[in-house]
Formats: structure tokens, sequence, C-alpha cells
């Protein structure tokens, strides 16, 4: 057996997370949301009331900040400086906000080092945004997933109505959107599938459709 990386990359909504957690539990890899991450700090700089554009200060606060992943059942738990924010790192004041936070260069820099401490060693299943292309890009395999706006939306839509919340398509479909542009348009590492990903168009797949079209890539390179 042999200890590989899997990198999961795509834009926001795309099912990321729900294959890498399968991938992850199947495989008894350590699955890590780099996403949470970049939310974890936003929380935590909303709480301090600090403005989102000011690299420095963001920079200062994350020195600041803890921030722990731990394995749990089949998902993770996230933790900023002991105080488990597993929850309020998922509202929309910080998915509305966190793609200011990620756009700057001297976070990325210290989150993408984090990453790769994290990632030392492989039997990881990361996913995120830079994953191939700049956290770890030498992974044995790189997936990205796309699947249109309509898609994402309807899926979160879905999410959020069988956990009993609120929620509007149409002005999912606007956030989405707004955050695939930002998340692309950005300078330091953008949104951008790495030369040597799989694309799968998630679009018309299931859940376990995709999870097995990655398995079979795993398969291949292992
Ligand atoms: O994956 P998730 O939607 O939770 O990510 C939240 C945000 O964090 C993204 O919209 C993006 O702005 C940022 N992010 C990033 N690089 C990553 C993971 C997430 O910039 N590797």
């Amino acid at each position: 057996e042999q200890n590989i990386s899997i990198a999961i990359d795509g834009p926001a909504a795309a099912g990321k997370s729900t294959v890498a957690k399968i991938l992850a539990e199947d495989y008894s890899y350590v699955y890590i949301d780099t996403g949470a991450m970049y939310r974890a700090l936003t929380y935590k700089a909303i709480q301090e009331h600090a403005d989102l554009e000011n690299e420095e200060l963001l920079k200062e606060i994350l020195s600041d900040t803890k921030i722990d992943l731990i394995p749990s059942g089949k998902g993770q738990l996230v933790y900023v400086n002991g105080e488990n924010v597993t929850e309020v790192i998922r509202t929309h004041e910080v998915t509305n906000s966190v793609s200011i936070v990620a756009k700057h260069a001297s976070v990325r820099e210290e989150m993408v080092k984090r990453q790769k401490d994290m990632a030392n060693g492989g039997r990881v299943v990361m996913d995120g945004r830079d994953i191939g292309t700049h956290v770890l890009p030498e992974a044995e395999v790189k997936i990205f997933l796309r699947a249109s706006v309509l898609e994402r939306a309807k899926r979160r839509h879905d999410e959020n109505l069988s956990k009993g919340f609120e929620s509007d398509l149409e002005q999912l479909k606007l956030d989405i959107a707004r955050r695939d542009k930002l998340d692309s348009e950005r300078v330091i590492a953008p949104l951008k599938k790495a030369d040597d990903a799989v694309e799968i168009d998630t679009t018309s797949l299931s859940i376990t459709g995709v999870v097995e079209e990655i398995k079979k890539i795993v398969k291949e390179r292992l």
C-alpha cells in the first residue's frame, strides 16, 4: 500500500468535500478541508471587527490563530484557538466574506505552509482551490470538479432544506457566481485546474458516480 496524496479542487459547492470525505473514509486517509481554514480565519477576523481588506492586519490575526482540523466520524471538526467553530464557519456572513480574506498574499502564504505540513507524509485527501497548483503540486492524483452554477445552487438549496434551514435558490445562484468570480480572478493562486489534473463534470453524475471515477484514476496511479 502506498502513501499517496489526493488533491481535489473546484469551485464552490461542486461536491468536493462530500466526495473527499468518502474517499478518505474508504482509503483510511486523512481528510483535510482547506476551505475550513480560510473560513476559520474569516470568522475570527469578523469577531475582532477587522477590516477584511487590511492585509497586514489579517496576517497578524492569523499569526495569533491556531486552527485545528480534527477528524471525527465521517467528517472533521474545526477549532480556532480551542473554540469549536465547526458550525459557525458555515454561516452566510462567513461564506460571503471568506473570498476577501483568502485573496491576500501573506494570508495564503501562511495557510499553504500549514497545509503542506499537515499533508506531509501523504495518505491525505485535501480539498480546496489551489491544492493541485500550489499546496501539493506533487500530488499523485489531482482532480478538478466542475458543475454548472444552477446545479451547484440546487444542491446547496436541497442540503439547506433537508437541514431545516431557510433557503433561497436565486440568492444561492448569485452568491455562488460571485464567489466563483472572486476566487478565479484573484491575483494570487486563483482557482484554476492544474495542467495535470483530471477534470470531472459532476453536473449529471451522482456522488457515487464521481467517487467511482476518482477511484479508477487512483488505481491507475498506484
Ligand atoms: O471550500 P470552501 O467553499 O469552504 O472555501 C471557502 C473559501 O475559501 C473559498 O471560496 C475561497 O475563497 C477560499 N479558499 C481558498 N483556497 C483554498 C480553499 C478555500 O482560497 N485552498
